[in-house]
C-alpha cells in the first residue's frame, strides 16, 4: 500500500532484502557469515593509506586542495591514472576506442555510477536486460526507478547471446524495443556466481546491443567492480574493446574490492554523449564525491603502493576460495550439492538438491541460523521478470571470514541441509 505523503518512488523502494539481512547478521555477532561481500578486514590496507595521507596531510598546499570540494567530474589526476590503468589492462590505446579525459567520471563507488547512469536514462517502465541471477543491489536501484528488469539466460560463460536476442526479438515483436535501454553486464567474476563473460561472448552483446539500438540506443553497461580479483587465471579486455565509434559501452569500476570499501571510490568511462548529461545529473545531486578520498587514492597510485596491494588480496582470497571449495568439496558434494569453481571475485554460486528452498521462508535459512552460519538466499539475485528463479540456490562470501571459520561455516550449512531434506 502507498503511504500518505511519500514519493512513488519511496514505495518502489521499499522491502529490500538486504536490510533485514544485515540486520540478522549484526544482531548475532557469534554468527559465521558467508553472506555480505564484504572484502576481508585482514588485508585491508592500513599501512599504503597511512604512507598516502602523511604525504598529503605534510604539504599544506596538497592538504588544503584535499580537504576543498572537488568538481563534479571528480579529481583530474586521477582520473588520467584511472585512464592510464584501463588502457594498459585492455592491452593498450591501439587495440580500442580512445579516452578522452572528460569520458572518465568520479564517483562515490560503482554503485553511485550504476545509479547515476540509470537516472540519466531510464524513465519508469523503460527495461534492462540483466545475467538471471545479477547483482541485486542493482535490481533494487532498477526497482526504485519505476523500471523493469528482464532476466536472461546464463550458464558458466556468462549471457547467453542466443537467449539475449530471443529477449530483444520478443521485446521488438511486443513494441516494446524502444524501452530498452541497457544490458547490464558483469564480466570478470559476477556477483553472485563469481564466474566470469566469455572473450566471444563480450564481442557478441556488444553486437546484439548495436544491432538492436534501430528504436533508439541500447548501451552496455559494464560492471567491472570485480576485475582486479582473479587468482590465477589470465586477464581478458574488456566489453568497451568490442566498442566502437558509436560509444555503445558505459564502463564502470571501483577500487572498493581492490583496495578499501571504505574510502569508497568508484569511476566510469562514458560514450561521449552521455558525458554532459551524466554531469548534469551529478551536478544536482551532489555537485562531486568526497574529494578527499579521490585525493587519497590518487597518492597511493603515485606512491605505487595499489599493484603490490592487489598481489597481496590476489594471494589471501586464492586461499579462502580454496578453503571454501574444499570444505564444499568434503561436506556439501556428497549431499547432491554443485558449484561451478571461480576463478576470482568473492563469491561462490551454490545450487542445492532439487526442490529445497534456500529462500526465508524456506526451511533452511532459519536451519542455517539456528547452526550458526548465515547465507544470501539465491531469489534475491533474480529479475522479476525474465529467466526464473531458482530458489534453490545460495551465495556464499568468502571475503571475510578466516579459512578455518570458512569450513566451519560449510560444515554448519551441511547439518542445516541434511536437517533440511531429512
Ligand atoms: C557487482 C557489483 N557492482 C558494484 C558494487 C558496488 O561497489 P562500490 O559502490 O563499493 O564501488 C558491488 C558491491 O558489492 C558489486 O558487487
Amino acid at each position: 500500500m502507498k503511504l500518505p505523503h511519500l514519493s512513488q518512488r519511496a514505495d518502489w523502494a521499499a522491502g529490500q532484502p538486504i536490510s533485514d539481512l544485515m540486520h540478522r547478521a549484526l544482531a548475532a555477532p557469534q554468527l559465521i557469515s558467508l553472506a555480505a561481500g564484504f572484502v576481508d578486514p585482514a588485508t585491508l590496507p592500513v599501512s599504503a593509506t597511512r604512507a598516502a595521507l602523511t604525504e598529503i596531510l605534510g604539504d599544506e598546499l596538497d592538504a588544503q586542495a584535499a580537504l576543498q570540494y572537488g568538481t563534479t567530474h571528480g579529481f583530474a589526476r586521477l582520473r588520467e591514472q584511472i585512464r592510464e590503468i584501463h588502457l594498459a589492462s585492455d592491452g593498450g590505446a591501439s587495440t580500442q576506442p580512445p579516452i578522452d579525459l572528460h569520458q572518465v567520471m568520479l564517483t562515490a563507488g560503482s554503485n553511485q555510477l550504476l545509479h547515476i547512469v540509470s537516472e540519466t536514462l531510464l524513465d519508469a517502465g523503460d527495461i534492462v536486460l540483466c545475467a538471471s541471477p545479477t547483482y541485486f543491489v542493482y535490481l533494487g536501484t532498477l526497482k526504485n526507478m519505476g523500471a523493469r528488469a528482464v532476466g536472461v539466460e546464463t550458464d558458466d560463460d556468462g549471457i547467453v547471446p542466443e537467449a539475449l536476442e530471443q529477449t530483444l526479438e520478443q521485446l521488438q515483436q511486443q513494441g516494446m524495443l524502444p524501452r530498452v535501454k541497457m544490458i547490464y553486464v558483469i564480466s570478470y567474476f559476477d556477483n553472485p556466481r563469481g564466474l566470469s563473460t566469455s572473450a566471444a561472448r563480450r564481442a557478441q552483446i556488444v553486437e546484439l546491443a548495436r544491432n538492436y539500438s534501430t528504436a533508439g540506443k541500447i548501451y552496455v553497461l559494464a560492471d567491472d567492480a570485480y576485475r582486479e580479483l582473479r587468482y590465477d587465471v589470465a586477464d581478458v579486455p574488456s566489453l568497451r574493446t568490442h566498442d566502437d565509434a558509436a560509444g555503445h559501452v558505459i564502463q564502470s569500476g571501483t577500487f572498493s574490492k581492490c583496495f578499501s570499501p571504505g574510502v569508497r571510490v568508484g569511476w566510469g568511462i562514458l560514450p561521449q554523449e552521455l558525458v554532459t548529461p551524466v554531469h548534469d545529473q551529478k551536478g544536482n545531486l551532489d555537485f562531486g564525491s568526497p574529494n578527499f578520498a579521490q585525493h587519497l587514492i590518487e597518492r597511493v597510485i603515485a606512491q605505487g603502493r595499489l599493484q603490490p596491494h592487489i598481489e597481496l588480496l590476489r594471494a589471501s582470497y586464492r586461499t579462502k576460495l580454496q578453503a571454501m571449495l574444499d570444505a564444499a568439496r568434503e561436506h556439501l558434494g556428497p549431499l547432491g550439492c554443485q558449484w561451478v569453481e571461480p576463478a576470482g571475485g568473492l563469491y561462490v554460486w551454490l545450487t542445492l538438491p532439487e526442490g529445497l528452498d534456500a529462500g526465508m521462508q524456506g526451511p533452511l535459512f532459519d536451519l542455517a541460523l539456528n547452526e550458526g552460519m548465515l547465507y544470501v538466499p539465491g531469489q534475491f539475485f533474480y529479475p522479476d521478470e525474465g529467466a526464473p528463479a531458482k530458489r534453490n540456490t545460495i551465495r556464499l562470501s568468502f571475503g571475510v571470514q578466516s579459512p578455518g571459520r570458512i569450513a566451519e561455516g560449510i560444515l554448519k550449512l551441511a547439518a542445516a541441509i541434511r536437517a533440511a531434506v531429512a
